[in-house]
């Protein structure tokens, strides 16, 4: 780009960052958020029920009030598209609007309800953009009811995954294919279109879930990647038997199997602190779950995460011995539904975002922003495969997220909408 066009696309950027409404924000955040709402100040909105479905329409009758387009696809993910004044690929934001069984207001919603205020400011300022923008909401990030997460987004990447993923079984033994079908009739009103159509560049705001940049007094975080994981599912299979009357010594009890296997893999990741191996044996499933019946069938999930990837691989081999070498009656198995390596944001996209926290942590006399690696996994991990991608973080209250006390102040929230504006814009003029 030549100097004068580069200059006038800096100042529009810099217009719409000013134009953010913060008001505005605060009260979609609220609104999004009674779908789902709990009395803790929580919100339970899983992926395609029917609470994320009332949400979802929310999200369609506001974006058309805002005067956006909207299509979905074979995923249901939704698009809400501002066009631009060309047919070039589009720049694309959002995040995902569905939640933990227990999550918080923000993780995703803040993402996607920040896109559609970009928008709204846009509007506001009399803005037009070369390139279209467009907000999403993907489809089940969150992976707490059909496993693994990020489907939507990775569906959209590569739609040869949407095959495999319609076949897996929520705990209601609903197939995730009944649950989009489902959603995507009771969109019936919205433009279907492909799955992988060609995007410019990426960017998702998201609350950092964690607690470096209220340590460091950052108000905004410059993400520069997202470390690995992998879930994996372990089966103990032992025998049903009665509680009293079956001796210790002839017991197949798979509650005792896998509690051994647990404890071995805790303590395996105390003594790997120095590599940040984090390990979370989240969801427990005990057959036949009765107070006096020993278990003859105990399964469990395992959430491993790490900025190296080395250091997952040399976990699963640790769970592949202990696994094969426990010595009992009855049987351990393990299979892995989900592994990602490390993603790294590319360096233009990294300072140009760093370049709009700057100006909006300058003007709001809060500092410099932080660079930091996400611990959590996001859409964005999935869009890196498909065009330049990048994430803008906001602090997390006491780095607390996946509950309903998920909180973030409203200052960091209106700055990180701020840089992602100037982002957005940026991106949409090249
Ligand atoms: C996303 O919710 C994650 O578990 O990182
Ligand atoms: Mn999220
Ligand atoms: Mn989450």
């Amino acid at each position: 780009m030549n100097q004068p066009l580069q200059d006038a696309s800096i100042a529009l950027a810099e217009k719409a960052q000013d134009s953010i409404n913060n008001e505005r924000l605060q009260n979609a955040i609220a609104a999004l958020a009674a779908f789902g709402g709990r009395d803790d100040g929580g919100v339970a909105r899983e992926t395609l029920t029917q609470i994320d479905l009332d949400a979802r329409r929310h999200l369609i009758d506001t974006a058309r009030a805002l005067g956006c387009e909207v299509e979905t696809d074979d995923c249901a993910n939704l698009f809400f598209r501002r066009p631009g004044t060309t047919d070039l690929p589009p720049v694309l934001t959002g995040s995902h609007a569905d939640t933990q069984p227990v999550g918080g207001k923000l993780d995703g919603a803040y993402g996607v309800l920040a896109g559609l205020e970009v928008i709204a400011a846009l509007n506001d300022a009399g803005i037009a953009t070369r390139r279209a923008i467009e907000v999403v909401a993907w489809t089940n990030e969150e992976g707490s009811r059909f496993g693994p997460g990020a489907m939507g987004s990775s569906a959209f990447v590569d739609p040869s995954r949407l095959p495999a993923y319609r076949e897996v079984r929520d705990g209601d033994n609903i197939t995730f294919g009944e649950a989009v079908d489902a959603a995507l009739l009771a969109s019936a009103d919205v433009t279907r279109r492909p799955l992988a159509l060609p995007i410019a560049s990426c960017v998702e705001l998201h609350i950092e879930q964690g607690p470096v940049l209220e340590r460091a007094h950052a108000a905004l975080g410059v993400v520069t990647g997202i470390q690995s994981v992998r879930w994996y599912k372990v089966e103990c299979t032992g025998m049903a038997a009665h509680a009293g009357t079956t001796p210790m010594d002839e017991r197949s009890d798979a509650m005792m199997a896998a509690v051994a296997i647990a404890q071995q893999l805790y303590v395996y990741v105390a003594k790997e602190a120095a590599s940040n191996l984090r390990l979370t044996l989240g969801r427990w499933q005990v057959g036949p779950n009765s107070v006096n019946t020993i278990p003859g069938k105990v399964d469990f999930t395992i959430d491993v995460r790490c900025v190296d990837a080395e250091v997952l691989e040399r976990f699963e081999l640790y769970l592949t011995k202990i696994t094969s070498g426990y010595q009992w009656r009855g049987s351990i198995s393990f299979e892995c539904f989900f592994s990602r390596p490390p993603t790294h944001f590319p360096a233009d996209m990294l300072s140009l975002i760093e370049r709009a926290c700057v100006r909006a942590g300058h003007l709001a006399k809060r500092g410099d922003p932080q660079r930091l690696t996400s611990g959590a996994f996001h859409d964005a991990m999935y869009l890196a495969e498909h065009c330049p991608t990048a994430m803008i973080f906001v602090p997390s209250k006491g780095g607390i997220s996946h509950n309903a006390a998920e909180e973030t102040a409203p200052e960091d929230l209106y700055l990180g909408v701020q840089a992602l504006a100037y982002t957005v814009v940026e991106l949409a003029n090249r």
